[in-house]
């Protein structure tokens, strides 16, 4: 059965990773995006960040996939005040997974990807998933070929 990879993005990184993960799994790959789509600024910190931490959704153009024809999904999110982002939130707070296998994914500014992990892992399950395994990909000062090159390592445990 075919693998999904479902993100959000809003610079480009987490995208970049997950079209790594799409291509090398052969995965279908799924983009979420918000309705009203943030502009790149301060706000973003300011109203992203505020939701972020405080685990609210936003709200998301609906996605037409079929997750009953994919037993493992990935979630890609950036993190955002060391959670997932609203988008993402919202995708799982209104999907119930019914047993699948989810591996959450963060891309990141910084090193420690601890408490994101964390937090999606218990919305996944709150959504009746089963985390199957996790990463975490630095984005910061770190070039698109090395991300790729992370990437690729990282995953090398799901395949096959
Ligand atoms: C609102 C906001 C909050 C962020 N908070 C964190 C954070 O808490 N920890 C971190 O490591 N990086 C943080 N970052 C950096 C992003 O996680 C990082 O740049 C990510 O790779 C961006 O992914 P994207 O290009 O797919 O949007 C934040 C970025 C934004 C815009």
């Amino acid at each position: 059965m075919k693998a999904l990879v479902v993100y959000y993005s809003l610079t480009g990184k987490t995208k970049l990773v997950s079209q790594v993960i799409a291509e090398a799994l052969n995965a279908t790959l799924v983009e979420i995006k918000e309705a009203k789509p943030r502009k790149l600024g301060p706000l973003v910190y300011l109203f992203g960040g505020f939701a972020a931490i405080t685990n609210r959704g936003s709200k998301i153009n609906p996605i037409n996939v079929d997750l009953k024809q994919h037993e493992t999904i990935f979630i890609g999110s950036p993190t955002w005040g060391s959670r997932p982002a609203p988008a993402i939130n919202s995708f799982i707070y209104k999907t119930n997974f019914e047993g699948r296998s989810i591996i959450p994914f963060f891309t990141m500014g910084g090193d420690n990807s601890e408490k994101a992990l964390a937090n999606i892992t218990a919305k996944i399950e709150r959504s009746q998933g089963k985390v199957a395994g996790s990463f975490a990909i630095k984005s910061y000062e770190v070039s698109d070929e090395e991300i790729i090159v992370r990437t690729k390592e990282a995953i090398k445990k799901y395949s096959g």
